[in-house]
């Protein structure tokens, strides 16, 4: 079947309710665009557990804390129906930014605690506009479940917490991180980059993966763990680090002492573009 591009919310909800009626399952991958191998393979864990899926792509303006950043938001719609076709998704739910803002909102979803650290702390009222986003889609679309990058993490956990917390009836299903050969982690702001800020990127895998090799070395101190990680970023002084922390994956909060598994997380700066990346690590 060829993919069906949708842009009004009422066309999708009914679209989707003819298969719902007809007892079939539906998988929401919810994006920004730009779709890449990272995107893909939510796709395709979609496509394995769903009978219909739908890729959303809309760029949340609520969500940006820098107009620049969202003003250069790469929008590649075309490529990304081609790519949605070619993994076999049903529908593109592609809304306009008046079909999802038609008003400023009054009623905004808030998930508290599990934002205060890492990305919460510094992108003031980026993770209020993706809960909020996150529930419309969910409450637009009705999935039996929903396709989340740990590429995000504090963002995954987040999401998880909002379907706990407010018994909204969707399996979310998270998917590991995709990466390129040499470990960047496949990102849509990765095409901002310049051929040497794409050389130097690669640092920040190459730092996470020492913090896991520190645990895995039976390091216990959260501190001599980040320590093993900024020591090899450092040796690229154009990256400029923004965090890195070492927290408990499922609350999102700093750990001084290592007891269990730990998610070490890291922003940098390289040039004018933000990069996040993750690393379970077990003792
Ligand atoms: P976006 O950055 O487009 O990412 C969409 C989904 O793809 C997220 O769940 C993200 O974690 C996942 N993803 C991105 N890069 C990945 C990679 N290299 N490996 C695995 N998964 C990856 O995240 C958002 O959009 C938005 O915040 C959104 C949830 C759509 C709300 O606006």
């Amino acid at each position: 079947m060829k993919v069906q591009l949708i842009d009004s919310i009422p066309a999708l909800r009914e679209a989707l309710g003819r298969h719902r009626r007809a007892g079939e399952t539906i998988g929401l991958v919810p994006t920004m665009g730009a779709l890449h191998a990272g995107h893909g393979s939510l796709i395709d864990h979609a496509r394995r557990g769903c009978d219909v899926v739908v890729t959303s792509i809309f760029v949340n303006p609520i969500q940006f804390n820098q107009a620049a950043d969202y003003n250069r938001y790469p929008r590649t719609l075309d490529a990304d129906l081609a790519f949605c076709e070619e993994r076999g998704v049903d529908y593109v739910f592609a809304p306009s930014e008046r079909e999802m803002y038609p008003a400023p909102l009054d009623a905004y979803v808030d998930v508290a605690r599990l934002t205060d650290h890492l990305c919460g702390a510094f992108r003031p009222g980026h993770f209020r506009g993706v809960v909020t986003v996150v529930t419309k889609l969910l409450l637009i679309a009705l999935p039996d479940r929903a396709y989340f990058g740990e590429k995000d993490a504090q963002q995954l956990a987040v999401i998880e917490r909002l379907v706990r917390d407010l018994n909204i009836p969707v399996e979310i299903v998270p998917a590991p991180i995709v990466r390129e050969p040499d470990g960047l982690a496949l990102s849509s702001r990765n095409e901002h980059l310049t051929a040497h800020e794409r050389r130097i990127a690669t640092v920040l895998y190459r730092g996470l993966r020492a913090a896991r090799e520190a645990v895995a070395a039976s390091a216990r101190n959260a501190r001599e763990v980040s320590r093993a990680a900024l020591e090899v970023i450092a040796t690229q002084p154009e990256v400029r680090v923004e965090y890195l922390e070492v927290v408990d994956p499922a609350e999102m909060q700093p750990v001084e002492t290592i007891e269990g598994p730990v998610r070490v997380a890291v922003a940098a700066w390289v040039g004018n573009t933000r990069l996040i990346d993750n690393i379970l690590c077990r003792p």
